[in-house]
């Protein structure tokens, strides 16, 4: 038989591929393969989001061009929750008619619908939050159709363990049977991301919320160097959604923002308004090249490999060998940061590309000099050189 006079070598080759195939199939059906992405209603409306203000970002996440670099999950925050029925069932209050028709809406248009609770009796903004009402509420949004929970700590701080609240709305959001992002928010408190993917967590928050300001969004982002081994596929440190477009940072500001998240594979939630952007945050947050070593099929959280003074260099391995690298500056006025060819790993000759200029900069031996302004980045992908 044809098998037989090929012998073993040949044999084992097939076995190799044929588990190879079924890991593929296994790594294909998990949640959130890569970090989410999408538009979260609260960093821009907080509690002025309505049925009318997640229609119109919906259509104006398709017609911006955000949907095709890959923002599909439609998010609301707080402040949508109404008051519960003699059952129980939550309902949403007079800003939200008909929240099955809202996601019916979304889903029309190729997206994808998230909703937001808490596993304390309140929200953070004083609305109905879940607690006692797990179940029934998982399988509420299942019902309604959505996609994607923000469960926020909130007021149940201080009521007892974290982990069993968190593994109680995991369990009840498998239950449903419905595939959900369970996107998890207590601020990085009791080390989330040392147990989240355990209760079911696709992400977790891993310190206090952003604001649109450069000192708070740069201490969020840089301190997430060392918590690169807790994130992969399906699993992501969240260090918050994005302040792109707001208006308190510069634009230099803003390139370090979505320069950091996507070395970080952070998800990515825009947080402005979409139906009012400019074409420069449309551009910031749509950059196809950039986008990718976020969404770099491999998962690898990129870290920090040097650091003097204000100046730092980070890197993110990447799926077909390259290496993404952030020569940030910190500081004040604009600074050469130097990267050595040693610190990368990729041997001493290597080929550049810079993602924001858009320009294949051509072969360097040993070392790189970009000159980088205030708060600003030069991002790059290396691959060894010829
Ligand atoms: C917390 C969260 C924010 C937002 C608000 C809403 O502060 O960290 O992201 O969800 O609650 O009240």
């Amino acid at each position: 038989m044809k098998i037989a006079k090929h012998g073993p070598a040949f044999l084992l080759s097939i076995l190799l591929s044929l588990s190879w195939t079924g890991l593929t199939c296994a790594q294909d059906s998990i949640l959130a393969r890569t970090p989410p992405m999408g538009w979260n209603s609260w960093n821009h409306f907080a509690c002025e989001v309505s049925d009318s203000v997640v229609r119109a970002q919906a259509d104006a996440i398709v017609a911006t061009g955000m949907k095709s670099a890959g923002y599909v999950y439609v998010l609301i925050d707080d402040c949508w929750q109404g008051s519960r029925d003699a059952s129980g069932h939550i309902r949403p209050n007079a800003k939200f008619p008909d929240m099955k028709a809202l996601a019916d809406y979304v889903h029309s248009k190729g997206l994808k619908m998230g909703i937001y609770s808490s596993p304390g009796p309140k929200t953070c903004e004083g609305y109905a939050g879940s607690y006692g009402h797990e179940e029934q509420d998982a399988q509420t949004y299942a019902d309604w159709g959505m996609d994607y929970l923000k469960y926020d700590l909130c007021s149940y701080d201080g009521m007892g363990d974290q982990v069993a609240a968190y593994k109680k709305m995991g369990d009840a959001l498998k239950k449903t049977g419905r595939p959900i992002v369970y996107a998890m928010c207590q601020y990085g408190m009791q080390k989330s991301w040392q147990w989240g993917a355990s209760v079911g967590g696709n992400l977790w928050r891993t310190d206090d919320d952003i604001r649109d300001d450069y000192y708070v969004m740069s201490e969020l982002g840089f301190g997430q160097n060392g918590l690169e081994q807790f994130a992969g596929p399906g699993h992501w440190n969240d260090p918050d959604m994005l302040e792109i477009g707001n208006g308190g940072m510069t634009t230099d500001e803003y390139r370090t923002h979505m320069s950091l998240w996507c070395i970080l594979a952070a998800p990515l939630m825009a947080g402005n308004n979409l139906v009012a952007m400019d074409a420069e945050t449309r551009a910031l947050l749509t950059n196809p090249e950039v986008i990718a070593i976020d969404q770099d099929p491999l998962g690898i959280q990129g870290h920090r490999i040097k650091q003097e003074g204000p100046l730092e260099v980070w890197a993110k391995p990447l799926n077909d060998g390259s290496i993404a690298v952030g020569m940030f500056n910190r500081g004040w006025g604009a600074m050469p940061v130097t990267i050595d060819f040693r610190d990368i790993g990729l041997g001493n000759s290597l080929a550049l590309r810079d993602l924001w200029a858009k320009d294949d900069l051509g072969n360097f031996r040993e070392k790189y000099t970009a000159l980088v302004p205030q708060h600003g980045v030069v991002m790059l992908r290396v691959k060894r050189g010829t």
